[in-house]
């Protein structure tokens, strides 16, 4: 495993894997315990769109483990392939740093980054996939639920970067995801295809809000206007009229029900303050796990393969 721009492109042992290391990094971190696997390591966070959480716990994540971020804004480099190539950046930050994580509008800049440098490529976020999200989701509904296996995930909204990469994630380990959109915003056929092709009926999109939520072990949704979107923002604060993740929609689920969001949350649009605030509100505990899973990824893709240094 080079890189980790998509779910879908990762075996099943390594998601346990990383699961398994992120909860175990947790702990041990929680303890005092510090691991500083990555010194004298860096790493190069490119950002073509804002963000606190994946930010900070991959800023984070990388000084707990003793190597060293650098925070790039596009304007301090021109543009991403504006002022030079994709390829020549990436192969200009291949003699430099030994990983890159980049927020990107197009998916194929984080494609074109992996392709064109030797050293890990992480997708912190593009229009099509937020994989870290999902993962630090698994993980968050690991610890409420004690297992992943057949939990079912209500997702409340926009076919999404987000709702896609849970897509994967629940063909990859066995969840169910059922995306309630209006029309014109559904989870897309393809990734649909893709997900049940993984785990046959994890994936199932519907009109009706309502008829998810009925057997959910979760409700989880995301912003109606993503990153790049603002424009659309009067167009779809109407489209979205009746998908709000209000007291009357979770009242309709069972009452273990949880709620997620991947923040941040435009209270009063896809969710209620009521709700976020809610006793099952488990928003704060993902927001957490950011910074348990980039802990195990920077781990698993910047440390040297023992087979090569055996090898060496
Ligand atoms: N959930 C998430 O990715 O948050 P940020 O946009 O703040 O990084
Ligand atoms: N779907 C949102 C997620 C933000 C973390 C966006 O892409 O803006």
């Amino acid at each position: 495993m080079k890189d980790f721009l998509a779910i879908s492109d990762c075996s099943v042992p390594e998601l346990q894997e990383l699961l398994a290391e992120s909860s175990s990094l947790k702990a041990f971190y929680k303890s005092g315990g510090r691991d500083l696997c990555l010194a004298g390591k860096t790493l190069a966070m490119l950002f073509e769109k804002p963000s606190l959480r994946t930010r900070l716990s991959f800023q984070v994540a990388m000084t707990d483990l003793g190597g060293s971020p650098i925070y790039v804004k596009p304007e301090d480099i021109g543009g991403i392939g504006k002022r030079e190539p994709v390829k020549d950046i990436a192969r200009v930050l291949n003699r430099y740093v030994q990983g890159i994580m980049a927020r990107t509008f197009e998916h194929q800049t984080v494609l074109d980054l992996a392709q064109y440098a030797d050293i890990p490529v992480i997708n912190a976020l593009t229009d099509w996939s937020h994989p870290c999200q999902a993962m630090a989701d698994v993980l968050t509904i690991q610890e409420h639920f004690s297992h992943i296996a057949g939990i079912k995930i209500a997702f409340i909204g926009d076919g999404n970067n987000v709702a896609r990469s849970l897509a994967f994630a629940a063909g990859k380990l066995n969840m169910k995801l059922c995306v309630a959109s209006p029309s014109g915003y559904e989870l897309d056929e393809e990734t649909i295809r893709s997900a049940n092709a993984l785990t046959p009926g994890c994936t199932s999109q519907v009109r009706d809000p309502y008829e998810v939520v009925v057997d959910a072990d979760v409700i989880y949704t995301d912003t109606w206007v993503s990153m790049g979107q603002e424009n659309e923002k009067a167009k779809r604060q109407k489209d979205f009229a009746g998908y709000a993740v209000d007291g009357k929609l979770v009242a309709a689920a069972p009452r273990h029900v949880k709620i997620m969001h991947c923040l941040p949350a435009y209270r009063g649009y896809e969710i209620t303050d009521e709700v976020a605030e809610s006793p099952g509100s488990i928003i704060f505990d993902q927001a957490e796990n950011r910074l348990h899973f980039q802990r195990a990824l920077l781990k698993k893709l910047m440390t040297p393969d023992p087979q090569s240094l055996l090898s060496c």
